[in-house]
C-alpha cells in the first residue's frame, strides 16, 4: 500500500531523480522538470500542503505538485492552481500510483477552499479524473498548446462559472 503525504526536505534528492527518469523519454518534455519544481518551491506560488509524495516501503515513487494561478477574467483575478508536474518512477508506473497521487492532491486543494486546478497534459490520461477542456470554459493558457492537452477541473461546482479568461502561471514556470 502506498502512503500519501506532503513532501519534505530529506525526500529532494529522491523526487528530483524520479523527475529525471520519469521524463527522461518524454517526447513532450524539455526534461527539466526537475529545475521547474525546484524554482517553483522556492517562489510564493509554493503551497507546502499540496507538493506531495507517494512512499512506497518508505521509499518515494511518485510526486506531484500544485501551485498557485490566477485566472484572469473580467470579474478579475480568480486563485486557481496548476497540476505540474506529477511523475511516478518508472519502475512503479501503471499501478494506480500517479491515479492516487492526483485524487489525494483534489481532495487537499478542495480542503484549502481552492475551486479549480488547470493543467497541461496528456489527452487520454486526465479525463479519468474529471478534467474537461479549458476550451469548454472559455479558459486560455498564455502560451500555443493544441486545445486537447489544456484541461481543468473544477473542485467545487459552479468555480469557474462566469470565469472567461486568460491563465497567469509564476514566473518561475518561464525562467
Ligand atoms: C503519467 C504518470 C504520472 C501516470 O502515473 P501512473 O502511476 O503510471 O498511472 P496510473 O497507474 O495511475 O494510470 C495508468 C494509466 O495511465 C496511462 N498513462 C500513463 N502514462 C501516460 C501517458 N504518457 N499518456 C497517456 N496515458 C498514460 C496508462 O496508459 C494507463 O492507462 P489505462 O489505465 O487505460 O491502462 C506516469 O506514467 C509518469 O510519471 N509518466 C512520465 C511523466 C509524465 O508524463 N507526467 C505527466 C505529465 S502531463
Amino acid at each position: 500500500m502506498i502512503n500519501i503525504r506532503p513532501e519534505k526536505p530529506a525526500d529532494f534528492p529522491a523526487i528530483k531523480t524520479i523527475l529525471q527518469l520519469a521524463f527522461a523519454y518524454d517526447e513532450h518534455s524539455d526534461q527539466t522538470e526537475d529545475l521547474l519544481v525546484e524554482r517553483l518551491r522556492k517562489s510564493p506560488a509554493y503551497i507546502p500542503e499540496l507538493a506531495m509524495v507517494a512512499i512506497l516501503e518508505e521509499k518515494v515513487a511518485g510526486h506531484i505538485l500544485l501551485t498557485k494561478i490566477d485566472i484572469v477574467s473580467d470579474q478579475g483575478n480568480t486563485p486557481s492552481l496548476a497540476l505540474a508536474p506529477v511523475s511516478v518512477h518508472p519502475d512503479y508506473q501503471n499501478r494506480g500510483f500517479g491515479g492516487s497521487l492526483i485524487k489525494a492532491a483534489h481532495q487537499q486543494a478542495q480542503q484549502l477552499g481552492y475551486g479549480s486546478i488547470v493543467l497541461l497534459g496528456h489527452a487520454d490520461y486526465y479525463p479519468r479524473f474529471g478534467y474537461k477542456l479549458c476550451r469548454d470554459y472559455g479558459i486560455e493558457l498564455p502560451f500555443p498548446a493544441p486545445a486537447e492537452n489544456c484541461m481543468v477541473i473544477e473542485l467545487r461546482e459552479g468555480a469557474l462559472t462566469g470565469i472567461n479568461g486568460m491563465v497567469k502561471y509564476a514566473p518561475a514556470f518561464f525562467e
